[in-house]
């Protein structure tokens, strides 16, 4: 009887240090040639994470990005802003769509949390085989650093003035442009279309008289980087005021270097910029993302279907949907592997 107990014992010792060599090391995935790594911290089963304690902390991941030139061009930004995963089930179909549609486009997804086995997203082992794809680890509290914005974001972060990852996301967005330029998309948006026909200079209309940010195109330029600094300004000061509204901010700053633009009458141009209505991202609004749930056909003449934060029951995404028929026309592997795999 003893005996039998040691065995048993012995048993679960080793399968304990087996569990903990395979939860601390690294991920490893093969892609054609090329080996992607990615370190795992062992101490993060140890350590809980608060929800935004990942802005502060640098990781093993963490990418230091130096001078405007890291990113290749030309490149379409994805902002992942979690600390409790590297991205959603919905982000992977609309990096996937974004990286067929736009094949010789670098498309960036840019994310903040540890990568650790539960912030691991399965998708990401077949979206690393898209060969246009890179995911870089960025540092919320630096990513600031060298703009005029450094002082002010830091201690925003630190002193946890913006604790929303959304609005993080909102802000870091136009870091990016004002560091890199590029197109921005947020990390819901389905592209359906590639977008290299609206121009390089885009921005999207809020209904009559607003402009929104779910989608932004912008090239490296003098009038682009103070566009984007007044942007900056604008919501650095909201923030300050407990009173965020980015559309007010881009509106705003828009109207001031583009001065008597009226959104509503047919837009002359202004520094090259096209207005294109919101409908081409989003021909389905927020208050009617149920319609994802229910059959039908998307839109064809829409750039882009925003999925907004619609609720798949389970994970797998229900056949004879709309949505079903977006993934699988956009983002096949990403729909077949959540379809197959559950
Ligand atoms: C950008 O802003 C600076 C300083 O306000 C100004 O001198 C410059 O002319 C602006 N450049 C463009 C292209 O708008
Ligand atoms: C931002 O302000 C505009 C104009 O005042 C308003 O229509 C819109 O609903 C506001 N957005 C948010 C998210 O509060």
């Amino acid at each position: 009887m003893r005996r039998k107990y040691t065995k048993y014992l012995y048993i679960a010792g080793v399968l304990l240090v087996i569990g903990n060599l395979l939860g601390s090391c690294v991920v490893f995935l093969q892609v054609n040639d090329t080996t992607h790594f990615y370190l795992v911290n062992p101490m993060s089963y140890i350590i809980s994470q608060k929800d935004t304690l990942c802005y502060k902390k640098r990781t093993e991941n963490t990418a230091d990005i130096d001078g405007t030139g890291f990113f290749q061009r030309p490149t379409i930004f994805f902002h992942s802003t979690y600390c409790d995963k590297i991205l959603d089930d919905s982000t992977a179909c609309a990096i996937e769509s974004a990286a067929r549609l736009h094949p010789q486009t670098h498309i960036n997804l840019l994310y903040t949390s540890p990568v650790e086995l539960k912030t691991w997203n399965h998708l990401l082992s077949i979206l690393v085989k898209l060969p246009n794809f890179h995911m870089t680890g960025i540092h919320v509290e630096s990513y600031a650093d060298g703009t005029e914005f450094e002082k002010f974001w830091k201690s925003v972060v630190v002193y946890n003035k913006v604790v929303d990852y959304k609005l993080v996301a909102e802000y870091i967005k136009f870091l990016t442009l004002h560091k890199f330029g590029g197109t921005v998309l947020d990390k819901d948006v389905i592209v359906n279309k590639c977008l290299d026909e609206l121009g390089e200079n885009w921005v999207i209309r809020e209904g009559e008289s607003m402009l929104g940010t779910d989608a932004i195109a912008m090239s490296r330029s003098d009038f682009n980087r103070n566009f984007t600094a007044m942007v900056l300004r604008s919501f650095s000061q909201q923030i300050m005021k407990g009173n965020i509204n980015v559309s007010v901010a881009i509106t705003n700053s828009f109207k001031n270097l583009c001065p008597g633009t009226d959104f509503t009458e047919t837009y002359t141009r202004c520094h090259g910029y096209d207005i294109y209505d919101g409908k081409q991202f989003h021909p389905i609004d927020h208050s009617e993302r149920q319609q994802f749930l229910q059959s039908g056909s998307y839109n064809k003449k829409a750039h882009a279907h925003r999925l907004w934060d619609v609720e798949v029951p389970g994970k797998m995404i229900p056949y004879k949907t709309l949505y079903a028929e977006i993934a699988q026309t956009f983002c096949p592997w990403v729909f077949s592997k959540l379809n197959n795999e559950y």
